[in-house]
């Protein structure tokens, strides 16, 4: 009885330590393996094939003794709310230095691509389009800027700087103007993945019929960029022109939503704008199939995506003001704003 309770403490022990081998060495050459991929990325990286999209380097240098104004974490903008509940900076004038942005992001000699759409009579906003945004849209930069329109005749002729780029797309005409916006996110799916997923790092799809008036640099960039919409900022959620069917993909719920974003101005790296464009078309495709569309078409869509998918940088109605509204004490400047139209002469239905 003694002899045979030895053994089984015997044998505990040496199970014990057989364990703790085992698990040591399982650990070592997890450890191991872990190195070497971190070694094979890196080298990947720096010789061998490209990922499908260029990785944006995250790590911010700025040249040694640059100057620019003393930072401080106590006194700033108390006027405006300038960061959300999930930690997104919600960008308004006097929270950024331009100066020190550019410093950090000019080296990186990245190239932003813009999509425009100009169908039918919308065409006519191009011209100050493009005029304005040579002036103030990342200027210094390299702009890809690609125009989307069924009059190919009417692009303007339209001198821009060094760096910048404007290619043309053709597109159908459609009769219905709610089209034209329902097939704006596919197209801007197609021309990521056939073209820009090697040749640019950040794309902003932005609407034709407004101009740029101030700066729109570096500071806009992030994963995924939503603009918030300077008709609903003030407003309680439950009363934001979200689409309040439950049987559209595109359904917010009145005590749902953090803000009422435009469709007018939206953008991000690469990968996320072709996620969201991607996820809007098949729940736009797959409501048009039951018969539904949504209040706002893309808009409702994309307002649903940026509710489960949180923008990772927010920008103020700076972005994208309106014309014909007062500016408001809070709004210090405007950078990009729709102007006044008389919808009746340019949409092919009203
Ligand atoms: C910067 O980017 C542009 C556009 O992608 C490219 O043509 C140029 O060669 C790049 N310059 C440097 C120094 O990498």
């Amino acid at each position: 009885m003694y002899l045979w309770n030895i053994k089984i403490v015997a044998g505990t022990l040496l199970l014990v330590l057989l364990l703790g081998v085992l698990y040591s060495s399982i650990f070592q050459s997890h450890r191991f393996f872990l190195v070497f991929e971190n070694k094979y990325i890196s080298q990947l990286h720096r010789n061998g094939p490209q990922p499908d999209f260029r990785t944006h380097d995250f790590h911010f240098e700025v040249p040694d003794h640059l100057q620019y104004k003393q930072p401080s974490i106590l006194q700033g903008r108390t006027d405006v709310v300038t960061v959300t509940p999930w930690l997104a900076p919600v960008v308004w004038e006097e929270t950024f230095d331009p100066v020190l942005l550019d410093s950090i992001y000019r080296p990186k000699n990245m190239t932003i691509a813009v999509t425009v759409f100009a169908v039918g009579k919308y065409i006519m906003f191009l011209k100050n389009f493009l005029e304005t945004a040579d002036q103030h849209f990342f200027v210094g930069y390299n702009v890809h800027i690609f125009v989307f329109t069924d009059r190919l005749d009417d692009v303007p002729q339209v001198k821009m700087a060094v760096g910048r780029q404007l290619t043309v797309r053709a597109v159908p005409s459609y009769s219905r103007w709610q089209e034209i916006s329902a097939r704006r996110m596919e197209m801007i799916q197609i021309l990521i993945e056939e073209k820009l997923h090697n040749s640019a790092d950040y794309i902003f799809c932005l609407d034709v019929d407004s101009n740029f008036h101030n700066h729109w640099g570096a500071e806009s960039l992030g994963g995924l960029v939503a603009v918030v919409h300077p008709g609903y900022y003030e407003v309680d959620r439950s009363r934001f022109p979200y689409e309040r069917r439950p049987a559209s993909r595109a359904y917010i719920a009145p005590e749902e939503g953090d803000f009422y974003y435009c469709g007018g101005a939206f953008g991000g790296l690469l990968q996320e704008v072709h996620l969201l464009t991607k996820t809007c078309r098949t729940n736009f495709e797959a409501d048009a199939k039951e018969g539904i569309e949504a209040a706002w078409q893309e808009e409702s869509h994309l307002n649903r995506y940026m509710w489960i998918n949180k923008p990772s940088k927010v920008l103020s109605p700076e972005y994208l003001w309106q014309d014909f509204k007062p500016r408001k004490p809070e709004i210090h400047i405007i950078r990009f704003s729709g102007v006044i139209k008389n919808y009746a002469l340019i949409r092919p239905n009203v």
